[in-house]
């Protein structure tokens, strides 16, 4: 087992971040070369750069085992925070920790290292390459790492993949042979080839029709609850439902960050049965047999 979670080996929720955000910003400037000269030099010059603030100092802990579903309007900065914790893109100031280890401090070897091996990626447009059939898209990570060859175990590994998200009879088709579902189940089986600690997923569903993308959220759902820590990004409230806490995102801060529905309802109803531990509440005391039966049930 690798050194690199410092102990945060287990998926369960625990007390160590498995990522950790502190203060993050991510500024993009862009530059314009709006030509003119004279007169006109000193308005296209005021006009030549465009800051973008696109992330304004975002501190956050995600921790082993959870499922968060991030949130907000088109721009508010999910998919550049995504990316910032996918070590796709590195943040303007401010720190990120992906299982205690700080990321500002590698290379860039070291980061795609690091992508490769703990993380699993999902997007929206799949993302697999046209002229490789299922099999040697969800081996593509392993190609990445060592000497591109695939060891046996590996083989074997990516064709259980492909069962585990419903592909074993089409192993050998292509990516255009597929449905769009197809596709994005090839994805996810991708995602798991290295049995990634944290799977990040961009607006997963977003090209898929409502049957099908609560099919491929129910398969996120059993990954997690495999113990797999997954951070997804929906545009969708009932795809948001499907995690177990939302955060969302204005203007490129957090604004709101909590229990999901689902998790607010569990949590009521262990509330509900609470006293079942204690003196039962009057309404439910009203039929004697009840009573007697649940007073013998606490002595
Ligand atoms: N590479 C980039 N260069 C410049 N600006 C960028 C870049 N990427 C994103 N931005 C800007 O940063 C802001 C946040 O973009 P981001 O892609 O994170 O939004 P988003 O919340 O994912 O939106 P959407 O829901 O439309 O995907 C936007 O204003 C966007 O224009
Ligand atoms: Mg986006």
């Amino acid at each position: 087992m690798s050194a690199f979670l410092n102990g945060t080996t287990s998926a369960t929720p625990g007390s160590k971040p498995i990522v950790k955000l502190v203060d993050v910003v991510k500024t993009y400037v862009m530059g314009h070369n709006t030509g003119g000269g004279g007169l006109l030099r000193r308005r296209s010059q005021a006009a030549a750069t465009v800051t973008v603030h696109a992330l304004r100092g975002v501190s956050v802990d995600f921790y082993p085992g959870e499922y968060i579903a991030i949130m907000g309007a088109s721009g508010s900065g999910k998919s550049t925070m995504l990316n910032l914790l996918g070590c796709l893109d590195r943040p303007t100031s401010g720190e990120y920790f992906l299982g205690g280890r700080d990321i500002a401090q590698l290379d860039d070897d070291e980061l795609s290292e690091i992508r490769s091996r703990y993380l699993g990626f999902i997007f929206q447009s799949y993302n697999l390459i046209q002229q490789y059939t299922v099999l040697e898209n969800i081996q593509l990570p392993l190609t990445y790492q060592g000497s591109g060859e695939i060891a046996p175990e590996a083989e074997e590994r990516s064709v259980e993949l492909a069962k585990l998200v419903g592909l074993a009879d089409r192993l050998d088709h292509r990516p255009a042979q597929l449905s769009g579902g197809q596709q994005q189940r090839v994805a996810i089986a991708r995602s798991l080839i290295n049995d990634p600690y944290v799977i990040l997923a961009d607006e997963a569903t977003g090209n898929l029709d409502t049957r099908t993308s609560h099919e491929i959220m129910e398969m996120l759902g059993n990954l997690n609850d495999s113990g797999k820590t997954i951070i997804m990004v929906t545009h969708e409230e009932d795809i948001a439902e499907h995690a177990k806490r939302i955060i969302r995102m204005r203007d490129g801060q957090i604004v709101e960050d909590g229990p999901s529905k689902r998790m607010q309802q569990a949590a009521t109803a262990l509330i509900g049965t609470a006293h079942l531990n204690g003196p039962a509440p009057a309404w439910e005391t009203t039929d004697p047999t009840a009573a007697a039966g649940a007073g013998a049930g606490r002595e």
